[in-house]
């Protein structure tokens, strides 16, 4: 989408939808005015509108004026994410009534409310309908949004970077996993090769013979062989630090042996959604060229349930010399993870984040709209909460409880890979932290709830939502 700026009015210019913000409390005449002659009449059809975040209304202007429909938005306090949820209700609704072009007034913009407002508005346009055939249930993206009046437009190319890389992660989350497998994910990030960005990828031999007997044992049961992928990102100048962004890109998770049921595999195509994180921030960087040096380490596989899947009872060699005996099949995540993160310490980075749809008690815990931070590191954890409270992504420290580590004892090896119902997301999380070197700062982010939706949330379509893509970049980026 085509953001731009213009002096024009509201009243003058013409566009598919004219958005107006109107902030809690504000005198809804006094807003409306500088539609001139249509403001009374369009006034009555607004009836009370509240300007609370969130609270919206459209309706068609009938000749009233030269844009086709207005709707008008609540902007509540006039925060950042209220102006982005304004904003982002305007995109959404924008798709829904194929308005291919928007004019927004949400009041004059600060650089942090213009930044907001250009994520909103591209994460609410978004949807993933390419697989619909009807012309009625394909609804085309806008083209074009222009803001009106005051704006400073000095973060604007920071917001489209990320959103964009957001938009990647979605299409990944939300394809099917017939076309998203390890060999394609592979060559998405291949696709992102050039701009300081090389891009290594290991075949399942490889894998094997690098000691990853996690990805190898879980990708043994899939026709679709597994992939080891490493990005690396150098900058021009000498780095400021060196981050690893590790990613879960499980294509597909049928359990394994340890099967899903129907319904609990459903969705299942979404659980490389943390390598989906890990490739969006990539191509944000790609573009925004930060003075960081940035590793994205990829393990991808499908889990399936076939005869030479892994078992129970298995006993499994992850590259950094520990072993793991396998209690259920469906606990892959960490498994793969294992060899990412073991692999990531060898690179000797300043700090390593881990992306992975890990537990289906995240989900339990948070819901949808946070993702479960684990790590020992408070000032980590303290920019992490930082950074996704400015993109409007919702993130809440979990415990990690070192007594738990109890739970994950084995019988015939150095850790079992599960720890039982209770605290299943800080055991997974405990799980994981035994292959990061100790000293290394490092935290996990279990993407569980909100890498994808069973029904639209806020200015969020169904489907993937590439959630923790803005807040990730922008902690790197500023
Ligand atoms: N990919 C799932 C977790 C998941 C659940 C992601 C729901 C997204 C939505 C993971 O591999 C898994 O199956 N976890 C098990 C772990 C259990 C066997 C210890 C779970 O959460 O049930
Ligand atoms: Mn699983
Ligand atoms: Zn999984």
């Amino acid at each position: 989408m085509d953001i731009r700026f213009s002096d024009e009015t509201a009243a003058a210019v013409a566009a598919d939808l004219l958005v107006i913000g109107i902030a809690e409390g504000a005198d809804l005449a006094e807003r409306l005015a500088p539609l001139g002659d249509a403001a009374a009449a369009l006034g009555d059809a607004a009836g009370e509108f509240s300007g609370s975040a969130g609270s919206k209304t459209s309706f068609p202007t009938l000749g009233q004026l030269p844009s086709k429909r207005l709707m008008l938005v609540g902007t509540g306090s006039g925060s950042d994410d209220d102006i982005r949820r304004a904003a982002g209700a305007a995109g959404y609704l924008a798709r829904d009534k194929k308005a291919a072009t928007l004019a927004l007034d949400l009041g004059d913009l600060s650089a942090s409310q213009a930044r907001a407002a250009v994520e909103g508005i591209v994460t609410g346009n978004y949807r993933f309908d390419k697989y619909k055939t009807r012309e009625k249930d394909r609804k085309p993206a806008a083209e074009a949004a222009t803001f009106l009046g005051a704006c400073d437009q000095g973060q604007v190319s920071l917001a489209l970077a990320s959103a964009a890389g957001q938009a990647l992660a979605r299409d990944l989350v939300n394809e099917p996993a017939a076309v998203i497998y390890p060999e394609t994910l592979a060559d998405v990030a291949r696709g992102l090769a050039g701009d300081n960005i090389t891009v290594e990828v290991w075949d399942e031999h490889k894998i094997k013979a690098e000691g990853m007997g996690g990805i190898t044992a879980v990708g043994q049961g899939s026709s679709r062989p597994a992939r080891f992928i490493h990005l690396h990102y150098t900058p021009s100048g000498a780095p400021t630090k060196t981050i690893a962004l590790c990613g879960k890109g499980v294509t597909f998770d049928a359990g394994g042996l340890s099967i899903k049921s129907s319904g609990g595999m459903q969705t299942m195509r979404c659980d490389m959604g943390g390598s989906a994180i890990v490739l969006g921030v990539m191509k944000a960087l790609k573009s925004l060229q930060p003075d960081v040096e940035v590793h994205a380490i990829i393990g991808a596989v499908e889990n399936m349930c076939a005869a030479n899947s892994f078992k129970l009872g298995d006993i499994l060699n992850i590259r950094n010399g520990k072993t793991v005996e396998i209690h259920n099949t469906d606990a892959e995540g960490r498994l793969v993870l294992a060899d990412c993160l073991s692999y990531a310490c060898e690179l000797k980075p300043d700090v390593i984040l881990d992306f992975a749809t890990l537990t289906g008690a995240a989900v339990v815990a948070l819901g949808n709209f946070f993702t479960a931070l684990f790590s020992h590191d408070d000032a980590l954890v303290s920019e992490l909460l930082e950074n996704a409270d400015a993109a409007g992504e919702g993130l809440w420290r979990m415990p990690l409880f070192e007594m738990y580590k109890e739970m994950l004892k084995a019988e015939w090896a150095d850790i079992k890979n599960i720890g039982g119902r209770p605290a299943g997301s800080t055991t997974a999380a405990l799980f994981l932290s035994e292959f990061v070197e100790e000293g290394v700062p490092w935290a996990h982010l279990d993407v569980a709830g909100p890498t994808f939706l069973d029904k639209p949330m806020r200015h969020y379509a169904s489907g993937g939502t590439g959630q923790m893509v803005t807040a990730v970049t922008r902690w790197i980026c500023g």
